[in-house]
Formats: structure tokens, C-alpha cells, sequence
């Protein structure tokens, strides 16, 4: 009996200073033990707060794919990925898919393979002859891609932070009949939410649905008018230029096919959510980009712009319309009539250029 009470070290056992001391040790280590949690669990609300201010929950967002267009720009590529992966996605599925264009190096290439993605299936595809600028935008919708809108990234091209928040709290929370993309592009003078003649290949967002219609207007238009070149009123010192000096453009079809049916894109106004580093090399640069300085893309939205994203009322009905001029610079104003004036004068434009 008394050998088998020795080896029993249950508290009965101990005096009572020592057992004291021990709760007073587990008391502090069970204190540490919970405090790690607690702490954890409050970063992580405030962590969530901050989130849903810019991302408050929307029962079924529409979906959204990346497309980018890479060439032998491995560095370039890198930056714009790494600010993609630093994109606040949220538990949402975002494919990617990264076109590179064909060229007899293959390090952009290798950067594409290598690039892990987080947030959905990632798929790169190098094209078997050289497409350049204009035809790698007229064959940038992979033909598996079935998501709602799909968001076109070149690669020299960075991204703020809150880019994807504002293109899930502006478009694909409320899918907005007339408006088929968004301009990410920064226009100071333009309210956040209002609907912009314009258009920008700095990171646009398209309905896929629309971006197909524009691809299959260019290829129908070069068909029935193969001497057809998309000058535009306004533009003899971009667009035409570039047309009349026979660069490799893209932008100037899409800006014409929105001017021949007063198409209007949602813009965010004054805030960078994207820059253009226009590199030496940069197809931009190449025909004659615009200048400008570089700044930095925005981390946050400024809180303005962040209750107009959340108001219901972002997109007022009917629309505030404005047009923005690309002549050097970029210069916005109010557009009387609205939308409407806009298709009345694409509409005179087509029948005078017997274009119908
Ligand atoms: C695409 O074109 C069709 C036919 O012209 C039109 O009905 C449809 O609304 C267009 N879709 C978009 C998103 O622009």
C-alpha cells in the first residue's frame, strides 16, 4: 500500500506552497497560450473590416477573367504579375490565361510558366508566328474563357491593390445594362460612376460578349471595306497619326467602334488604380505614346470613392455622360444629350461614310 501512494503524484501530494506555484506558472502560460488567439482573432476581424469596406458581399457577383498580353519583356512581366498577385481577389475564382506573343527568346515565356496563381486555373499560350500589338488584342479572347467580363493586361502594365474591389463593387456586383466595361484609367476631371466616351488600354475590363461583337466588327469592316482606317474627329495627334504613320495600333478600332455606336464605359475618376510604365520597346511607346509622368499605383481607395462604390446610386439613372478627347492629353467634359446625342452622331458619321 505504501509503495503504491508513493508513486501517485497527483495534487493530494504536493504541500501547499508548492502546488500554488505551479497554478500561479499554468495560470501564466494558459494567459500566454490564450493571448496569442485573441490576438490573432482581432487582427483578423480588423483585417476583414477594412476588407468589406471596399468589398462589402454581393450575393452573385458576375465573373471576371485575366487575359495578358506578354512579349520579351520578362522583367516587365514580372512587375505587372507581382502586382497582380498582390490584387485583393477575395475568396473569389479568377482564371488567368497569359498570352506571349512569339519571339526567339523565350524568357517572358518561362516567367509565365513558372508564375504560380492563387486564385483560380492558370493557362499560357505562346503564339506559334508573331502577332504583334493590333492582332494580339483582335485574338486576345481564348476561346475557352466563359466568364462575364474579361480584364486585358499588357505587360507593362502595374496594379494598385484595390483594382479588383472596384471592378467587383462597380461592375460585376450590378452588371449595368448600357455600360460594357470599365476605364481604369485615371481622369481627374471625371465623377467616380460616371459613364465616359472613351476608351483605354491601360487594364480595361469588357463584357466578353461586347469585346467578341468589337472583334467580329473589325473583321467584318476590314472584309466589305478593306481601305477603311479608323480615324477618329479629334485625334490628328494620336490615333490618326499613329494610323497614317501605319504603326501597330489597336486602340484607334476600338475607340472607333465605340464612337460609331456612342458606346460609354463606367469610370472611377480621380483615382490610380493602374500605370502605364511605357518601357523602351513597349508597343506604346512605339507608336508614339502619350507622355506623362509615371506615379505610383493607389494601395487604397481614397474613402470618397470607396461609399460611392457601396451607394446604390453610383450609376444614376440616366447616366452622367462625359467624353474624354485624346489629343496628347487626356481632357474630359460633359456631353449634352448623353448617350443618345453620342449614337446620333456615331449614326451620321456611318451614313455619311456610307459605312452601313
Ligand atoms: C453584341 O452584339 C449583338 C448583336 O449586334 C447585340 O445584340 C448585343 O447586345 C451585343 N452585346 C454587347 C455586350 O455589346
Amino acid at each position: 500500500m505504501r509503495s503504491s501512494t508513493a508513486l501517485f503524484h497527483g495534487p493530494a501530494d504536493i504541500p501547499p506552497r508548492k502546488r500554488s506555484v505551479l497554478t500561479r506558472l499554468q495560470r501564466r502560460f494558459l494567459t500566454q497560450l490564450l493571448a496569442v488567439p485573441i490576438l490573432l482573432l482581432s487582427l483578423l476581424s480588423l483585417c476583414c473590416l477594412c476588407y468589406y469596406q471596399t468589398l462589402p458581399p454581393c450575393a452573385h457577383p458576375a465573373t471576371l477573367g485575366v487575359v495578358v498580353f506578354a512579349y520579351q519583356r520578362p522583367a516587365s512581366l514580372q512587375r505587372l504579375l507581382r502586382s497582380l498577385d498582390a490584387v485583393r481577389f477575395g475568396d473569389d475564382t479568377v482564371p488567368l490565361h497569359i498570352w506571349v506573343d512569339h519571339s526567339d527568346r523565350d524568357d517572358a515565356w518561362r516567367v509565365a510558366q513558372r508564375w504560380p496563381w492563387r486564385h483560380g486555373p492558370k493557362t499560357v499560350e505562346r503564339r506559334e508566328r508573331h502577332h504583334g500589338i493590333c492582332e494580339s488584342w483582335l485574338h486576345g479572347l481564348p476561346s475557352f474563357l466563359n466568364t462575364d467580363y474579361v480584364w486585358f493586361l499588357e505587360d507593362d502594365i502595374e496594379l494598385g491593390v484595390p483594382a479588383y474591389a472596384a471592378i467587383r463593387h462597380g461592375l460585376l456586383c450590378r452588371s449595368p445594362p448600357d455600360l460594357p466595361g470599365m476605364v481604369l484609367q485615371r481622369l481627374p476631371e471625371v465623377p467616380t460612376g460616371a459613364a465616359v466616351h472613351f476608351t483605354s488600354s491601360w487594364a480595361p475590363v469588357f463584357r466578353t460578349a461586347y469585346f467578341r461583337n468589337f472583334t467580329e466588327w473589325v473583321a467584318r469592316r476590314r472584309q466589305l471595306a478593306p481601305d477603311f482606317r479608323p480615324f477618329l474627329p479629334g485625334h490628328d495627334r494620336t490615333f490618326n497619326r499613329w494610323l497614317r504613320e501605319e504603326r501597330d495600333v489597336w486602340s484607334p478600332w476600338l475607340r472607333r467602334f465605340a464612337f460609331e455606336y456612342g458606346h460609354v464605359f463606367l469610370a472611377l475618376g480621380d483615382t490610380t488604380l493602374v500605370v502605364n510604365h511605357r518601357e523602351p520597346g513597349v508597343h506604346y511607346t512605339a507608336a508614339g505614346g502619350i507622355s506623362g509622368s509615371v506615379a505610383r499605383p493607389t494601395h487604397r481607395l481614397p474613402p470618397a470613392v470607396q461609399s460611392r462604390l457601396r451607394s446604390p446610386s453610383l450609376l444614376p439613372s440616366p447616366l452622367s455622360v462625359w467624353e474624354c478627347e485624346d489629343d496628347g492629353s487626356v481632357q474630359c467634359t460633359p456631353v449634352a444629350g448623353g448617350q443618345e446625342a453620342l449614337w446620333w452622331r456615331g449614326h451620321r458619321d456611318r451614313q455619311e461614310q456610307q459605312l452601313d
